[in-house]
């Protein structure tokens, strides 16, 4: 029985939770009702226009049509080092310490590749973004599971880690701000969490995905801000969200010479980067004004500020998140994430995405992206009210 037989590291692939939300969604529109999607983490705006006339400039350049050089051009490379450093005060060194991924979940993935074999341990954050996992089972390795608790803020508490499982582990995801709870992290927690990977001899994997949305003033902190943190691991970071533009598949991980060396010659056998004009635009977007980064936070602070206080005033004990895009919300006594997700989408015609979907600590909580306008944002406020459950 060979034929076309899936190899076992496809066969070891999670389940995708939330092809089955899609399935609930698409049965309640086709009835007709007016459905309003919170349940996804797709920016809603376009990216701006400066770097969207940068890929149309750079498209007509024939020199652009060939192969990029095997690890993205020099060029590329020196800007995500003048935006680390703009940003963040961080000084990495292009050459070495900048890998060009396609998008933040390539990276991820890839990095479980280069450095878990059969029976390795991973530290993975519960709840958490299910692409953590994928990396991790297609290498045959075992997840150990760090829970995110409110008390904590959401941070990863490393007591709770027992001496025998840190030891083991060869490699942490962490994500801050974080999908799915919004928790953001303090320069303290990543000075806790180098000061363990060093004891225990562990490769951090920070993805700053939404590195480019706090609220209240607030600007989300580096991994790599903390003393002593590129000699421990890396940063991947995305265009996606910063500058919406999750279609082109831009990202990079930033940080330890050798971690990067070892994504980099893993990808040398998949890729030949990305196309050419993608890395001019994206070299634009980082070097250019910042203005479209900040209008972006603000507009979705001002999109939280409608939601959460429409809650808060129907009766709803939620906390307004500090950062990313998205609100994690406990679900009323009586009901799963499921059962409430399920119960929302079929009353009220609103989609959350349940937190079971992101692991076992997700139950008792719904996740809302703020990825619709603030009018859309008060009707689902106003649709959940009109249910009378708080
Ligand atoms: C936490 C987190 N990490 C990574 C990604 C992937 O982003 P990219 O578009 O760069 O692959 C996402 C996208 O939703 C995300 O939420």
């Amino acid at each position: 029985m060979k034929r076309f037989q899936q190899a076992d590291a496809l066969k070891r692939l999670p389940e995708q939770f939330f092809a089955k939300l899609v399935g609930k969604v698409s049965a309640v529109a086709a009835q007709g009702h007016d459905v309003i999607n919170l349940g996804q983490g797709n920016p809603d705006q376009p990216t701006p226009p400066h770097i969207v006339a940068a890929l149309q400039e750079a498209a007509v350049n024939p020199q652009y049509h060939k192969y990029s050089p095997f690890r993205g051009y020099d060029f590329l490379k020196e800007a995500v080092a003048v935006y680390y450093k703009n940003e963040f005060g961080v000084e990495v060194d292009p050459k070495k310490e900048v890998a060009v991924l396609f998008g933040g979940k390539a990276g991820l993935v890839e990095v479980a590749q280069c450095f878990l074999n059969k029976g390795d341990t991973a530290l993975v954050p519960d709840p958490g973004y299910p692409d953590y996992w994928s990396g991790v089972a297609m290498a045959e390795a075992e997840m150990s599971m760090m829970a995110l608790k409110e008390e904590n803020d959401f941070l990863v508490d490393y007591n709770e880690i027992d001496k025998e499982t840190a030891d083991r582990a060869k490699l942490m995801f962490l994500n801050y701000p974080n999908n799915p709870t919004a928790g953001v992290a303090t320069p303290q927690f990543f000075k806790e969490t180098v000061d363990f990977a060093k004891k225990h001899d562990i490769l951090v994997v920070h993805d700053f995905a939404y590195g480019a949305i706090g609220f209240d003033g607030e600007k989300p902190v580096s991994y790599l801000q903390t003393h002593g943190a590129k000699e421990q691991g890396i940063e991947i970071y995305t265009l996606s969200k910063t500058y919406n533009m999750a279609g082109w598949r831009v990202g990079f991980a930033i940080g330890n010479e050798s971690v990067i060396e070892s994504i980099n010659l893993l990808q040398d056998h998949f890729y030949v980067s990305l196309f050419p004009a993608v890395q001019e635009a994206a070299a634009k977007a980082l070097l250019g004004a910042q203005d479209c980064v900040r209008e972006l936070a603000d507009m979705y602070e001002k999109r939280r500020n409608v939601f959460i206080s429409g809650l808060q005033e129907l009766g709803w004990d939620v906390k307004a998140p500090r950062g990313s895009f998205f609100c994690w919300l406990p679900v009323p006594e009586g009901h799963t994430s499921e059962s409430f997700a399920d119960y929302l989408l079929n009353e009220a015609h609103v989609v959350v995405a349940p937190g079971i979907g992101f692991g076992k600590e997700g139950e008792g909580y719904v996740r809302v992206g703020l990825l619709t306008d603030e009018e859309r944002l008060k009707e689902a406020a106003d649709r959940i009210r009109a249910l009378n459950i708080f």
